[in-house]
């Protein structure tokens, strides 16, 4: 299994912060937004990242993170290999997938939005996954805000409502998602949506039409760090946990 983070996009609601760097450069307490994602796919056991930005952030990412001599494979002990992909526009999540489609070739891949913090370890989940493919859930209070998944028999997913006016449940789909190698064929047939995006959703319900799409629940804390106040609460909450363990 293969990872791509996606670290494009225009993080327009964090603005001015992101009009002169990107949102995955900046401060989460003691690392970049970035670092996050790259170690929790790491710490999965995955060794072969794509990296997939802007052309603008494209310096600063290959700065930041080079080839990855930072992170070390669980199974090798030696260091994962980062390469980087470049998203022209930000015109999708599902666009920034296809970006990695020659890097994944046959392989199974998980796509990772730079942009969510993941408290659950997701090392057992990647490890079962065979084929098809799987998102991460988790109940929210406010389920209008998020694509809300309707749930049928052994977890398979029947129905993903976006940002629904009256949500059937509060199962909100978050920031990761594994795939087989089916899913390149997949994006050949998508259009842009109203908002001009490929999108990831419309993905998700071609495997949902194949009886394909698998949800698991996360039993820990999740956050997205695109508004000012999650950022800020995000980092508050990796502050408090840093300090808990250092007095273990
Ligand atoms: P979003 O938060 O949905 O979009 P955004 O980053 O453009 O922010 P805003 O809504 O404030 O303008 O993106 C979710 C994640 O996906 C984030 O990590 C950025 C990434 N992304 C891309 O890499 N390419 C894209 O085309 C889009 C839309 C998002």
């Amino acid at each position: 299994m293969k990872g791509i983070i996606l670290a494009g996009g225009g993080g327009t609601r964090l603005r001015p912060l992101t009009v002169s760097t990107n949102k995955h450069l900046l401060a989460l307490y003691d690392k970049p937004v970035i670092y996050y994602a790259v170690k929790k796919l790491v710490d999965a056991g995955i060794d072969r990242i794509m990296i997939v930005t802007s052309p603008e952030a494209i310096e600063s990412m290959v700065k930041l993170l080079g080839s990855g001599a930072d992170f070390m494979s669980k199974r090798t002990g030696k260091q994962i290999q980062i390469v980087y992909g470049i998203q022209n526009q930000p015109n999708g999540i599902a666009y920034g997938l296809w970006i990695a489609k020659d890097y994944i070739g046959n392989d199974n891949c998980v796509l990772y939005l730079g942009d969510n913090i993941f408290e659950d370890d997701l090392t057992p989940h990647i490890k079962k996954f065979k084929s098809g493919a799987t998102v991460f859930l988790k109940e929210v209070a406010d389920p209008e805000r998020f694509g809300i998944a309707t749930l049928g028999q052994n977890s398979k997913i029947l129905d993903i409502d976006e940002k629904p006016t009256k949500p059937k449940t509060n199962y909100a789909v978050t920031g990761v998602y594994m795939y087989d190698s089916t899913v390149f064929k997949k994006c050949l047939s998508l259009k842009a949506s109203e908002r001009g995006e490929y999108e990831i959703t419309d993905i998700n319900k071609q495997y949902i039409k194949d009886g394909k799409l698998h949800g698991i629940f996360l039993k820990k804390e999740w956050f997205d760090i695109g508004t000012f106040d999650s950022l800020l609460e995000t980092a508050n909450f990796i502050r408090n946990k840093n300090n808990d363990n250092k007095k273990k």
